[in-house]
This record gives C-alpha cells, structure tokens and sequence, in this order.
C-alpha cells in the first residue's frame, strides 16, 4: 500500500468510514474549502457567465492543477437541497446550482467508478444535452463511456445508472451578479482526489511536468475551456 493510500485509509478509519457502516452511515459530508479562485477564459479574463453556451461541456482545474472539473450551463434551474451520499454512506446536501437562472454547475471531471477523466487527447465522460433532440428520449446526463455509469448533473450529480458507486464530487461555484463572475470556492461530497494521484502518477507528471505540480492547489485563478478545444477527441457512446 502506498503511503498516501495508507493516510487515507488511517483517516477514512478514524472517522469511521468503511469499516464501520454504522458510523459511517450517520456521518455528514461537509463542503470542504479551498482557494477561492476566479473562474477566467481562454484569454485570461473574467469569465462571464451570461457567455456560458447552453448545454456545452466546459473544462477547468480545481482544487488542484491535476483535477478536471466540468462547468455546465444547463439552461433552466436545477432541483435545490438535493440530499445524497457518499460511498461510505455519508450524506450531504447539494445547494443546487448558480447564477442568474441557478442553473450553472460544477462538477469533478473523475469519474467515481474508476476514475475516468478527460485528457487532453481523449475524453470518454462529457454531459450530453439531450434537451432539444426531439428523437431521443433520455434526459441530459454526465456519461461515463469506460463502463456507462451515468449522473445527472441537476441533482447533485447523482447516480442515475452504472457502476459508479456515489456521485461525482461537487464543485462548490459562488456567482457573483455585480460582474457576471464566477469563483470555485471548494468541494462537497465524495472526494477521490488521493486515489486519483496514486493512480494516475505517471500520467499526470507527463501531463503536468511532475507529481508535484498536478498536485499543487488551484489558487488565483483557472482557466476555463470548451471541452472541444480542451481534448482532441471525445468518446461517444
Ligand atoms: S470509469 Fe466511469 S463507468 Fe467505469
């Protein structure tokens, strides 16, 4: 075991998370703060939310360089005070979404089953804005194509179908209405992050130039991008 699985599982043991059902069940997730950072485009400035196409995948990296997030203007506001939990039975409750319409959310990119997440030369997990095609009948979702685990991105991100065993991890978002800006300001429900770094090291130290670096936090600001221009290719399934 690597020492960094070794921490995590000494602390999911310390609060009695995964040995202990019980416990666990009657835990709260707690939103967890990071850097407040700015949200900015592709040229470095504020980025404004009334920009935000509709139903269009965008990438960001938060809390830490390494992690990819999605942020998706869904178009109409989402279910609010959504309760949900973890993996370990914790339980806690997603605010909804943000902005003028509460519509705006954000999300880890990894996906909570094995961890599938967008690089920059192939995404298999993207929403998919099944809104204005008539012909299909499914609701929009986040979908996993690695083994078809599916979230629903207006409630929480919870399961809707799959493997994944709890939500993708909320990305709390703080819309500020004077600018049109948007801030990250930390995350709520199941993290993965620890899990993500230990199996992803290779990978990540080429993406980022070091383990070091794809593991330092997000501050200032994080740029966001369309996943189109984000990834070269995206897996439809
Ligand atoms: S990694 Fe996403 S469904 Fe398995």
């Amino acid at each position: 075991m690597e020492r960094r699985d070794f921490i995590h599982v000494c602390a999911a043991s310390a609060l009695g998370l995964g040995t202990q059902p019980a416990f666990a069940a009657a835990a709260d997730a707690q939103p967890r703060p990071y850097a407040r950072t700015r949200l900015t485009d592709e040229s470095g400035q504020p980025l404004r939310v009334s920009r935000l196409s509709v139903g269009e995948n965008y990438v960001f990296h938060y809390p830490f360089e390494g992690t990819p997030c999605f942020l998706i203007n869904l178009g109409k506001a989402t279910t609010q005070n959504v309760t949900l939990k973890t993996g370990n039975g914790a339980s806690y409750q997603w605010p909804g979404g943000v902005g003028p319409q509460r519509a705006i959310v954000g999300y880890s990119a990894i996906c909570s089953h094995q961890l599938t997440y967008p690089t920059r030369q192939i995404s298999f997990i993207s929403y998919r804005d099944h809104s204005t095609a008539s012909k299909i009948s499914k609701p929009s979702m986040i979908h996993c194509c690695s083994e078809h685990s599916e979230y629903d991105p207006a409630a929480g991100a919870r399961v809707m179908g799959g493997p994944a065993p709890q939500p993708l991890c909320a990305i709390l978002l703080e819309y500020d209405r004077a600018s049109d800006a948007l801030f990250a300001t930390g995350t709520l429900g199941g993290e993965m992050f620890n899990t993500f770094f230990s199996k992803y090291e290779m990978r990540l130290a080429l993406e980022h130039g070091s383990p070091a670096r794809a593991q330092q936090r997000v501050a200032g600001t994080t740029t966001v991008t369309a996943l189109t221009r984000f990834c070269k290719q995206q897996v439809r399934c």
